[in-house]
């Protein structure tokens, strides 16, 4: 650092207060540096299918690798670098053409530019005059995304989640049955009661324990076989519970649920919402993406009856870690009214420009991201036809999977997927004679593979390491380690309704192709051939 001479030195408290506070020089250099490495290690190898997924490590061991200590002084440039490396080396690369544990996945270089710009540039989208382009861009894609839910108007927010979006949507429907509440508080309401499925997000349960309005006091509504709520069952419980003197108030409905990728019959059920004066919330943080496909936005048939929705782009449309916007069809600035406390400070009545496009009041947050910009990049790069292409070739994909799935030896579909999960069962050899029954059932949920007949590389260890001694291990959950440990691929399973341990694939970038659902099968076959 060129710290001025002592003789011009100003000093005020003891510090040196003219001259530069860091030296600029070395902190642009380090920028570019840096960028080189990201470019170099993370954008470079993204879709080089021969880089691991993740270098698996357990806690313990990666404190032992990493430099986590903050100490008094400050670290060189080159340590600084090495550590970015570390970071880079063990993080698991969720663009890797073999990431399929989430519902997100990949990486588009449109969005990602975006994200680099919003990150230097570290605008807070509250007000008009501290982020003009930004709030002019959440305003464009808002109204875009409510054209592909064939509302006519409407208002929206981007908020930090799904999760969030459907806690706004339900703290709003409250508000909209009793706008009270926001003066005077949870006191002297009758019981509220919302309706749900039982295949919904866990945030839904969430939001009801975080609004106060209590997790007994979500209905989860019956599915059929293929996780779909079932209309009439809805209507029943919402008659049974004014019988018992709650106040049904919500019907909280989900466009592609996250397990099995079901879409809630929204037609029959903005029906029963009507009859019965209810709000319905459409979460559609997974399914919304399909929207954008005149093949298959039917699946969310019906969806402009709903008088709010949940869409995260940043799953099947890969805007990026997070892009989650709540879109609302009331157009009374419902939004606002809710949850505005108009701080003087900042959304000033007496500005010198027009005070409605400072829309941060519409939000619980004060400081927040601009999030809709990166999906903004994207649709700009991509056209609407490339995201249509986008969500077309995940779902084109999953049916080549399923297809696989169905010819293969091994392999079992728990049912044929509307989306883009699917989920299935790997059928071990030593399984494969034994007829589908409860025996077969309990052996695949606990199998006893035999130490001597498995694979050098895992021998003992795998096992050992999960339950201290050589114990059973289920089918799925033991497969997971292994492919975690060998770094080849990533993906989900669980235990669903009773059921037994399944994967969980989803398909989503637009990098990953045939060849590897074909890996994907393969590598599930050789890590699991010795059980
Ligand atoms: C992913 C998901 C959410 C949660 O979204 P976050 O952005 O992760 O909070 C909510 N609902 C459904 C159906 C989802 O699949
Ligand atoms: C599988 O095993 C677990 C215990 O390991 C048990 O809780 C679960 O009920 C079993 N599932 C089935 C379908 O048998």
């Amino acid at each position: 650092m060129a710290l001025p001479s002592k003789k011009s030195a100003i000093l005020v408290d003891g510090v040196v207060l003219n001259g530069p506070t860091t030296d600029r020089r070395a902190g642009e250099k380090f920028v570019e540096e840096a960028s080189r490495l990201i470019m170099e290690e993370v954008i470079l190898k993204a879709t080089d299918v021969n880089e691991k997924v993740c270098e698996w490590q357990s806690p313990e061991q990666l404190k032992q690798l990493l430099d986590l200590e903050m100490r008094d002084t400050g670290e060189s440039h080159d340590r600084l670098l090495q550590l970015c490396r570390d970071v880079i080396r063990f993080s698991v690369k969720t663009n890797h053409p073999r990431f399929f544990n989430q519902l997100y996945a990949g990486l588009d270089y449109y969005s990602l530019v975006g994200r680099f710009m919003t990150e230097a540039l570290n605008p807070s989208v509250y007000t008009y005059e501290v982020s003009p382009v930004f709030l002019l861009v959440e305003e464009a894609v808002l109204k875009k995304m409510i054209e592909f839910i064939g509302w006519q108007e409407g208002d929206g927010i981007f908020n930090p989640g799904g999760s969030l979006s459907n806690m706004y949507a339900m703290n709003l429907a409250r508000y909209k049955y009793c706008p009270d509440i926001k003066e005077k508080g949870l006191s002297g309401l009758p019981r509220l009661i919302l309706f749900t499925s039982a295949e919904c997000h866990y945030s839904v349960k969430k939001s009801a324990s975080f609004l106060g309005i209590g997790t007994e006091n979500v209905c989860f509504v019956e599915t059929d076989g293929r996780g779909k709520m079932i209309p009439e069952e809805l209507e029943k419980q919402v008659l049974q519970a004014r019988k018992e003197g709650s106040t049904p108030f919500l019907v909280c409905a989900t466009s592609g649920t996250t397990v099995l990728g079901s879409f809630d019959p929204l037609e029959e059920i903005a029906d029963v919402c009507e009859r019965q004066g209810l709000w319905l919330h459409v979460d559609a943080s997974w399914g919304g993406s399909a929207l954008m496909s005149r093949k298959h936005r039917k699946l969310l048939h019906g969806i402009h009856r709903a008088d709010s929705v949940a869409w995260n782009p940043h799953k099947m449309l890969m805007a990026g870690i997070q892009c989650c916007a709540l879109l609302v069809k009331d157009k009374s600035d419902l939004l606002k009214k809710c949850y505005s406390a108009e701080a003087s400070y900042l959304f000033q009545q007496d500005k010198f420009y027009d005070v409605s496009y400072d829309t941060g009041d519409k939000s619980i947050q004060c400081s927040r991201r601009p999030d809709a910009f990166k999906f903004w990049m994207t649709w700009k790069a991509l056209g609407t036809l490339g995201l249509e292409e986008r969500v077309n070739r995940a779902l084109a994909l999953s049916r080549y999977l399923v297809d696989e799935i169905k010819k293969r030896e091994g392999f079992k579909l728990l049912m044929e997927p509307e989306y883009a999960n699917i989920c299935f069962w790997y059928i071990p050899p030593s399984l494969r004679e034994t007829e589908e029954g409860p025996e077969f059932w309990e052996k695949l949920n606990l199998t006893f593979p035999d130490p001597h007949k498995m694979d050098p590389t895992y021998k003992g260890s795998v096992l050992k390491l999960r339950f201290g001694t050589e114990r059973e291990a289920e089918v799925a959950p033991a497969i997971k380690e292994r492919m975690m440990k060998k770094g080849s691929l990533m993906l989900g399973y669980q235990q669903h309704r009773g059921k037994v341990n399944f994967f969980r694939q989803v398909v989503i970038s637009p990098q990953v192709s045939r060849e590897d659902m074909d890996f994907l099968l393969d590598e599930i076959d050789l890590l699991g051939r010795d059980m």
